[in-house]
């Protein structure tokens, strides 16, 4: 397969076309961004490591039955990945209280639900990802109901998948954002990544966050949480 032009340069990868057009390679960088790229840093490692989690949980969830994107690694950095259009949409699922859902109702962190949540946000920086319902996303034609309901039951097929293989490696699955797009055959498909930059981990022991929290909150070596969780999933 023959890498070609850049088509796209976004904040954690950079995608570039082939010479078949059903086809891209998704690049992945080290730098961090958080708070809409108002925060800037780099994890030395972390491209790799994303990298190869994302595609060693995509052929495990294509194996459960959710289709994806992917298509096979290149490189440490670099796999090919089905072209999709991408919907705008950042699709949240939680399973306890952090972040942005605590900030906004008010509640401590590690809040255990008794059943996950679901949330969406619409992908735009200009207006800092504003959470929106499938009703808006349905009326601004962002998808059907009918490409709603599929998301919601992939995204909680992920969560099921997610939640129990990382319990095996003794780390708690606090939530997580999943990106789906739409291939020229408009199939849904679970895109982006599934990495520490995308979902909450945490030491099912200790409670230590080993994720791109370290990075947002200073909280101090965010290289050694990629890493230990690349040791504790992969292998490494
Ligand atoms: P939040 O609590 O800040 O809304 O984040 C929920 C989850 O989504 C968390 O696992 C981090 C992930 N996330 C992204 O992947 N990209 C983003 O831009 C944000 C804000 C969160
Ligand atoms: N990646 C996002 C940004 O730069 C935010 C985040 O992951 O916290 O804005």
């Amino acid at each position: 397969m023959e890498k070609r032009e850049q088509l796209y340069e976004g904040k954690a990868k950079r995608v570039y076309a082939t010479d078949d057009p059903e086809v891209v390679i998704v690049d992945y960088k080290d730098d961090a961004t958080a708070f809409d790229g108002t925060k800037r840093g780099t994890i030395l490692g972390k491209g790799a490591i994303n990298n190869r989690m994302t595609n060693f949980l995509m052929e495990k969830l294509e194996a459960e039955g959710v289709p994806t994107h992917y298509i096979r690694q290149l490189s440490d950095r670099e796999t090919a990945v089905k072209r999709v259009r991408i919907v705008p949409l950042e699709v949240i699922v939680r399973n306890i209280s952090a972040g942005s859902f605590s900030k906004r109702f008010g509640v401590e962190e590690g809040r255990r639900f008794d059943s996950p949540t679901l949330e969406f946000s619409y992908k735009n920086d200009a207006l800092h990802d504003p959470l929106m319902n499938a009703y808006h996303a349905v009326a601004l034609k962002l998808a059907t109901w009918k490409e709603i309901d599929i998301i919601r039951d992939y995204a909680f097929q992920v969560n099921d998948f997610l939640k129990e293989t990382l319990l095996q490696c003794g780390v708690t699955l606090v939530d997580f954002k999943l990106e789906f797009g739409k291939t020229a055959d408009g199939t849904i498909v679970l895109a982006d990544e599934i990495s520490p930059d995308t979902c909450r981990f945490w030491d099912a022991r200790t409670g230590e966050k080993l994720d791109k929290d370290r990075f947002r909150r200073d909280l101090g070596d965010p290289e050694g949480a990629y890493r230990e969780m690349a040791r504790r999933l992969l292998g490494d």
